[in-house]
């Protein structure tokens, strides 16, 4: 079976970026990452970014017209290019949009993962923001502290990455995004994966799994 168009599912820290960025680098596939296009927006001053800027930071979802539109003309500017989808679709009326829009995934990875682990992760990241890469301070440091190994930038922290602000996300993801499994599964293409493990493991399992590597 081809896998042209992916969706890679998971709470907040379960891995979805670490895991895509993988999968593009080593399989040719295109990156979009919903949270990524976003904090881009939201860094812009304007009165749209202002608004994403304080959706994002309170932990809530931005409304469907504004992301649905957003990625349907990024799927029809990339027609023919394979695509890994992170963080869109995140909720069921979104889903539900794309089916209507006749766009179908030939394979939704779901990365399962505790609370607990995803709260030791977000503690722990350090983003670049213009090479995409993700680093942690104990499962992935940068060779050198606080800069980012492929672009040189200087590493953050993200603004949504504060305790409270994870429970909330962890919550939203519970109530909006698992039920996309269900959604997902009835179309039998969801290949779960044991996020628990480390990342190596993750994505030696994602291969053998996914892109069916002996
Ligand atoms: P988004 O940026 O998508 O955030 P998220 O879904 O909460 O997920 P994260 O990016 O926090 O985690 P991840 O799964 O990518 O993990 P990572 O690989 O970084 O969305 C942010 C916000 O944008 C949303 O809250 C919402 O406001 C808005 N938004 C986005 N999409 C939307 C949509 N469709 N509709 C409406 N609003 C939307 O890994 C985490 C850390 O752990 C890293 O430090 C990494 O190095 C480390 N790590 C990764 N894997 C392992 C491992 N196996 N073992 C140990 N450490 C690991
Ligand atoms: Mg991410």
């Amino acid at each position: 079976m081809s896998l042209n168009t992916i969706l890679i599912l998971g709470a907040p820290g379960s891995g979805k970026g670490t895991q895509a960025k993988f999968i593009a680098d080593q399989y040719g596939y295109k990156h979009l990452s919903s949270g990524d296009i976003l904090r881009k927006t939201a860094s812009e001053d304007t009165e749209i970014g202002r608004s994403i800027a304080s959706i994002i930071a309170a932990g809530e979802l931005v409304p469907d017209e504004l992301i649905n539109k957003m990625f349907l003309n990024s799927f029809k500017n990339l027609e023919g290019e394979k695509i890994i989808c992170d963080g869109y679709p995140r909720k069921l009326s979104q889903a539900e949009f794309l089916a209507d829009n006749s766009f179908v995934f030939d394979a939704v990875i779901y990365l399962n993962v505790s609370l607990e682990e995803v709260t030791d992760r977000i503690s722990g990241r350090l983003t670049a923001k213009l090479s995409g890469e993700t680093y942690h301070v104990k499962h992935r440091p940068p060779k050198v502290d606080g800069v980012c190994d492929v672009s040189g930038e200087k590493l953050i922290i993200r603004e949504d990455d504060k305790p409270e602000t994870v429970k909330k996300r962890y919550s939203v993801y519970l109530k909006e995004t698992q039920p996309l499994l269900e959604f997902y599964g009835k179309k039998s293409v969801v290949i779960e994966i044991d996020s628990e493990q480390s990342m190596d493991i993750v994505w030696k399992e994602i291969e053998k799994e996914v892109f069916k590597k002996k």
